[in-house]
């Protein structure tokens, strides 16, 4: 069987489709050597890639000494414990916590750096991609990491400084979660069927090597070294299918009355004789939703201003 994990080794990997005088794009840039095209049919929300990269690869993104910059500004500053005890910290705390060998862990990051911002803006817009995409970053001294778990959106870590070993599985627990894995040990198990260690992929990162996880998939992590990485968010919670389909329905039947008249209120006590005008009625709306809906799948236009409403109103 063909190995699910590529192991593009840098300059020696497959070259990006990148014509010679124009700029690479914003992800091609961080995905390379390996193709965008390539990335999104084989790899994104589907299989674990990781790409080996040089030392210096990540440097214009983030380079250590900008760690403490505009803590006041990100959207929370978290220390990680063994078993995923965390607790949220002020930044005047991560020295202690980092001493008592928590991992760091600092979500909103794009809010206190306007490259950072300004990359998620471009790799939103190159890819079209629907979700939300933020940046975190992870500080870990020798030893700690994140006991297993899954998150509930794609995870791309890039490694800034320091080595890390992630431990992974091939399958997602979930597909499209809507939420991470409880942190409860007991109640993971009760929810899900926990895989053994020796049953996942092992890889050790070093700086300027990116590993993307599809959303559910089963990691777990140990900092080899003082370890920093940055980790690319792409958020599927609000964006899904379903989510599109709503919104443009919701955006051709919003403006008629009809939709916005509660049903007839009924005398308590006869609920569960379930009155047949409520039945009547929602009967009458189901159609008139259906035949929308069809209207809707005919056109191409109503269906490209779909998506392309969801693009530029989605979750940010
Ligand atoms: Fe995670």
């Amino acid at each position: 069987m063909k190995s699910q994990i590529s192991s593009a080794t840098g300059p020696r990997g497959p070259v990006n489709k990148t014509r010679p005088g124009v700029k690479p794009s914003t992800i091609a840039r961080i995905l390379s050597p390996v193709d965008v095209g390539e990335f999104l049919s084989s790899y994104f929300e589907r299989r674990p890639l990781v790409i080996r990269g040089t030392g210096d690869k990540f440097n214009y993104l983030f380079t250590p000494d900008k760690f403490k910059i505009g803590l006041d500004r990100v959207t929370e500053i978290r220390a990680v414990f063994p078993d995923l005890w965390q607790a949220q910290i002020h930044p005047a705390d991560i020295k202690e916590m980092i001493g008592a060998g928590a991992s760091i862990c600092i979500t909103g990051l794009e809010k206190a750096h306007p490259r950072l911002l300004k990359i998620t803006e471009s790799i939103k817009r190159e890819l079209n991609y629907g979700g939300s995409l933020s940046f975190r970053s992870y500080l870990s001294p020798p030893g700690a990491g994140f006991d297993l778990h899954f998150d509930a959106r794609v995870a791309t870590t890039l490694q800034i400084a320091g080595c890390k070993r992630w431990w992974f599985s091939t399958a997602p627990a979930a597909k499209f979660p809507t939420n991470n894995s409880p942190r409860q040990l007991k109640i993971l198990q009760s929810q899900y069927s926990v895989p053994k260690l020796k049953q996942l992929r092992s890889v050790l990162l070093r700086p300027g090597d990116l590993l993307c996880l599809p959303a559910g998939t089963w990691h777990r992590a140990r900092a080899q070294s003082m370890s920093l990485a940055l980790n690319l968010a792409f958020d599927h919670n609000g964006a899904g299918i379903f989510d599109v389909i709503l919104a443009a329905l919701h955006k051709k039947l919003r403006d008629d009355p009809e939709w916005r008249s509660p049903l007839p209120a009924v005398i308590q006590g006869e609920r569960d004789a379930f009155p047949p005008e409520i039945a009547t009625i929602l009967r009458e709306r189901i159609d008139i939703m259906q035949r929308a809906l069809c209207d809707m799948r005919d056109s191409d236009a109503a269906l490209k201003h779909a998506w392309m409403n969801s693009l530029s109103s989605g979750p940010q």
